[in-house]
C-alpha cells in the first residue's frame, strides 16, 4: 500500500472512531440518537472491517470493542496501586450513632458532613483512565491483587471509553482510577433466568452472582450480550484534585462516567437516618439490586485524618437493610410440570408484601425440602427473597401451627396426565415420563420451538401456540407447518383474524431459513442448550450423523459431556423423535448447515485421539480442538487406555495426570501438540 492510501485509511479509521464515540456518548449519556440504529451499525461494521484489514491502525479503545470478540484464556492478575478495602458493616441505628461518635471524637470537634450513597450489590471494579482513555479494568480479587478483565469491561455500553471535561469544568486528570460497582440490571437478570429455565438449565441465584460470572467469561462477545452496567462511587489518584468526595462525584459525572443520582449530602447523623428510611422501600424501584447504604465523611482531608484500620476506612461505614422476610399462610401446594417433565412444587400463599412486590407464590424446590421443613397446609411460613428476587419458603412458625394443618403428601402421579412419577437416581426432582402424552410437556416443547432463541417464529408466540394446542390444532413442532392448510379454521378464531394469520404464515415460511444449530436447539432435547446445539451442529453439520452417533462419539464433541451425550443418544433412539425429524425435513426446515465446512489442513493426526485439559497459553481450548480436528485427529472427553495423548495445560487436575500416568498415556503440552502439526496449525 502506498503512503497516501495508508494515510487515507488511518484518517478514515480515526474519523469513524471519533464519530462513533460521539454517537455513543450522546446515546448513553444524553439519551440523544443523532443517527438511526441502522446508520450506526453500518459505520460500526465499516470500522470493524477496516480494523480487520489494517490491525496496525486500530485504536485500543475503539468503539468496536463494545461488541466484544476478544477471547481471554486466562486473566492476568495485577497488583492494585491503592488497595481495595472493604467497609465495616452495621445493621442497627445504634451502631450508626456509635460510628458518628467515633468520627466526632476523631475530628476533635471540627464541623463535618456525610455523603450517603446506596450500596449496590454487584462486583467491585477498579478502572484506570490514562490521558482520558480507559486503559484497564481490574477486579477486587483479594483486595491487593485482582484479575485484569479490560476487554470484558469495554463491552459495558454505558461506560465511556474516552472521557471529556466540559468547558469550564474540572479537567480530566492524566492518570487516575475510578472505582465502582458492575452490576446486572434486574430486568436483564430476570430475562436471563427465564431463558435458563426454558432450557432446563440451573437458575442463577441473584444478580450479583450473574454479574461476577459474566465478568469471568472468556468470550467478551458473550459479555456484551449480558448488558452489564457500572456505577462509579470513588475517585483515586496521587495528588489532591478535589476538596470533597461530593466534588469528586460531580466531576466523575461531568466527564461522562455513570454516577447514580441517588447520593445525597447529610449535615448530621439524623440526615443519614432519613436517607436510610427514604430508600428502605423505594430502593426496590431501582434497576439495580441494593443491600444497604454507604456513609462517607465528605471532606477528603478529614478522611485522611481519620485514616484506616487494617481492613477498612474509619471514615466510612455500610448500613445493611435487614433481609426482607415475610410471614404468611401457606394455602396450597401445586405441582408444575416443565418441558422435560420435571415436577416442581409451588407454594400458594396469602399475599404478602416483600422487597417491593406482593408475593403470592414461592418456590419450594423439591420433595426433599418439603420434608426437611415439615411443611403442612395452613402453616404460617416465612418467605424470603433469595438475593431479593426469587421468593422461597425458609421456615415454618411451629408455634402458630393450627390443629387442623394438613401434612403434605407428595403426589405419586403426574398432576397433569396421571402417569406414575419416577425419580431417577441422583436427581432431586420427580419426573413425569409421559413425554408424548403429557399436555404441559408438549405445550412447553412447542413454546420452546417458536421462542426467540430457537426458530423465532414471527406472529406465533407462546400464548398462541398454547391456544392452538388446547384447540387440538397442533401437538408437535411439525404440525405447525401444516397450519397453512387450515387457514379457514384459523381466520375464524377469536382474536386472530386475516392479518395475524397472514403474518404467522410468513413467519413459518421464514423459519425454514433458520440455521440448523437453532433448529437443533429448538427440538428441546434435554441438556441441549444453545451452546451445545452450536457445537453439535458445527461438528456434525447435519442431523443424520447425530441421529446415528454413539454415546462415546457424542461425548467426544467439545463441550458435550457424558450426560448430554446420553441424553442426545436416547432422544435419537426414539422412533417418534425420528419421525418428527422426517416431518420437519419434509416441511423444509434446515436440518444441515449450509455454507462451506472448514477445510482439512492435513492428515498428520489421522487415527490419533486427544484429551485437552486445563488452561492453555497460546490458544484457547477451542482453537486447539480445531487444530486437532482439521489435521485429522479426534478430541475426546475421557482418558482411557486407547487415548493417544493427554494435552495438559495450566491448572489441570491431579486426578487426570494420575490416571494418564497409570494407563501409560503420554502427557504432552500445547507446544508439543503444535509441533506435531508444525505448519498445519491455524
Ligand atoms: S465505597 C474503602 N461505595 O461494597 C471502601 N462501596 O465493602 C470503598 N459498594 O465491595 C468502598 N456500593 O464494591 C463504596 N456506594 C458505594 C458502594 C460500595 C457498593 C461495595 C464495594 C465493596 C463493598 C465494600
Amino acid at each position: 500500500m502506498d503512503l497516501f492510501a495508508s494515510q487515507d485509511v488511518q484518517d478514515k479509521i480515526r474519523h469513524l472512531t471519533a464519530r462513533l464515540h460521539h454517537l455513543n456518548y450522546q446515546y448513553y449519556q444524553n439519551d440523544v440518537s443523532e443517527v438511526s440504529d441502522q446508520e450506526f451499525d453500518h459505520m460500526l461494521r465499516e470500522l470493524q472491517q477496516l480494523e480487520k484489514q489494517y490491525p496496525e491502525y486500530a485504536q485500543p479503545n475503539s468503539p468496536t470493542q463494545r461488541v466484544g470478540g476478544t477471547i481471554t484464556k486466562q486473566f492476568p492478575t495485577q497488583e492494585h496501586r491503592f488497595p481495595m478495602l472493604s467497609l465495616a458493616n452495621t445493621y442497627s441505628e445504634a451502631d450508626l450513632r456509635e460510628f458518628d461518635e467515633r468520627v466526632q471524637r476523631g475530628l476533635e470537634g471540627a464541623e463535618y458532613a456525610y455523603v450517603c450513597e446506596l450500596k449496590f450489590d454487584g462486583v467491585a471494579m477498579s478502572l484506570r483512565y490514562e490521558n482520558g482513555q480507559l486503559s484497564q479494568g481490574v477486579t477486587r480479587g483479594d483486595g491487593t491483587r485482582g484479575d485484569v478483565v479490560t476487554s470484558n469491561v469495554r463491552t459495558i455500553k454505558t461506560l465511556p471509553l474516552a472521557l471529556h471535561a466540559p468547558a469550564g469544568g474540572a479537567p480530566v486528570p492524566a492518570d487516575f482510577e475510578v472505582r465502582g460497582e458492575i452490576f446486572m440490571p434486574l430486568g436483564v437478570f430476570n430475562d436471563l433466568n427465564a431463558e435458563r429455565e426454558q432450557n432446563g438449565e440451573a437458575l442463577l441465584a441473584n444478580p450479583r452472582n450473574a454479574a461476577s460470572g459474566t465478568l469471568k467469561l472468556q468470550d467478551s462477545a458473550q459479555v456484551a450480550a449480558r448488558r452489564l452496567r457500572f456505577y462509579a462511587y470513588s475517585f483515586l489518584s496521587t495528588g489532591r484534585h478535589f476538596p470533597t468526595h461530593s466534588a469528586a462525584l460531580e466531576a466523575l459525572k461531568s466527564w461522562g462516567l455513570p454516577v447514580s443520582d441517588t447520593w445525597r449530602k447529610a449535615a448530621s447523623i439524623e440526615g443519614v437516618l432519613e436517607f436510610i428510611h427514604h430508600w428502605e422501600k423505594r430502593r426496590f424501584e431501582l434497576p439495580v439490586a441494593t443491600d444497604g447504604i454507604v456513609i462517607k465523611v465528605d471532606d477528603l482531608r478529614q478522611q485522611e485524618l481519620l485514616g484506616y484500620t487494617a481492613k477498612s476506612p474509619r471514615w466510612a461505614i455500610a448500613y445493611k437493610y435487614p433481609a426482607e422476610a415475610g410471614r404468611t399462610r401457606l394455602n396450597d401446594i401445586i405441582y408444575q410440570v416443565g418441558r422435560t417433565g420435571a415436577v416442581t412444587p409451588v407454594a400458594l400463599l396469602d399475599p404478602v408484601p416483600l422487597a417491593g412486590t406482593v408475593v403470592k407464590r414461592a418456590s419450594v424446590h423439591n420433595a426433599n425440602q418439603i420434608a426437611a421443613l415439615d411443611l403442612r397446609l395452613g402453616d404460617m411460613v416465612f418467605v424470603e427473597k433469595g438475593g431479593e428476587i426469587i421468593p422461597k419458603i425458609t421456615g415454618v412458625d411451629r408455634s402458630a401451627r393450627p390443629a387442623d394443618a394438613v401434612p403434605i403428601v407428595y403426589p405419586t402421579a403426574c398432576p397433569a396426565c396421571g402417569t406414575p412419577l419416577v425419580r431417577p437416581e441422583g436427581e432431586a426432582h420427580f419426573r413425569c415420563p409421559n413425554e408424548r402424552g403429557c399436555a404441559p410437556q408438549l405445550k412447553s416443547k412447542l413454546e420452546h420451538y417458536v421462542s426467540r432463541k430457537a426458530l423465532n417464529i414471527d406472529g406465533l408466540g407462546a400464548e398462541t401456540v398454547g391456544r392452538f394446542f388446547d384447540l387440538g390444532l397442533v401437538r408437535d413442532a411439525a404440525d405447525l407447518y401444516d397450519l397453512p392448510q387450515r387457514r379457514e379454521e384459523l381466520v375464524n378464531l377469536e382474536r386472530l383474524g386475516e392479518k395475524s394469520v397472514q403474518r404467522m404464515f410468513l413467519g413459518l415460511e421464514q423459519s425454514k431459513e433458520v440455521p440448523f444449530d437453532r433448529v437443533l436447539f429448538g427440538l428441546g432435547i434435554r441438556y441441549v442448550g444453545e451452546t451445545v446445539a452450536e457445537k453439535l451442529a458445527a461438528h456434525y453439520r447435519s442431523i443424520d450423523p447425530i441421529l446415528s452417533a454413539s454415546v462415546d462419539e457424542l461425548a467426544a464433541v467439545p463441550e458435550v459431556g457424558g450426560v448430554i451425550a446420553e441424553s442426545v443418544a436416547l432422544w435419537a433412539q426414539d422412533e417418534a423423535n425420528r419421525q418428527l425429524v422426517e416431518r420437519l425435513r419434509a416441511a423444509g426446515v434446515q436440518l444441515q448447515l449450509t455454507g462451506e465446512a472448514p477445510q482439512p489442513l492435513s492428515d498428520r493426526l489421522n487415527g490419533l485421539t486427544f484429551v485437552l485439559s486445563g488452561v492453555f497459553e497460546q490458544h484457547s481450548r477451542e482453537e486447539l480442538e480445531q487444530v486437532i480436528v482439521r489435521n485429522g485427529g479426534k478430541v475426546t472427553g475421557s482418558i482411557s487406555k486407547k487415548l493417544s495423548y493427554l494435552v495438559a495445560g495450566d491448572k489441570m487436575g491431579p486426578a487426570k495426570r494420575e490416571k494418564a500416568t497409570t494407563l501409560k498415556v503420554p502427557i504432552i503440552g500445547e507446544t508439543e501438540l503444535l509441533a506435531m502439526v508444525s505448519d498445519g496449525g491455524l
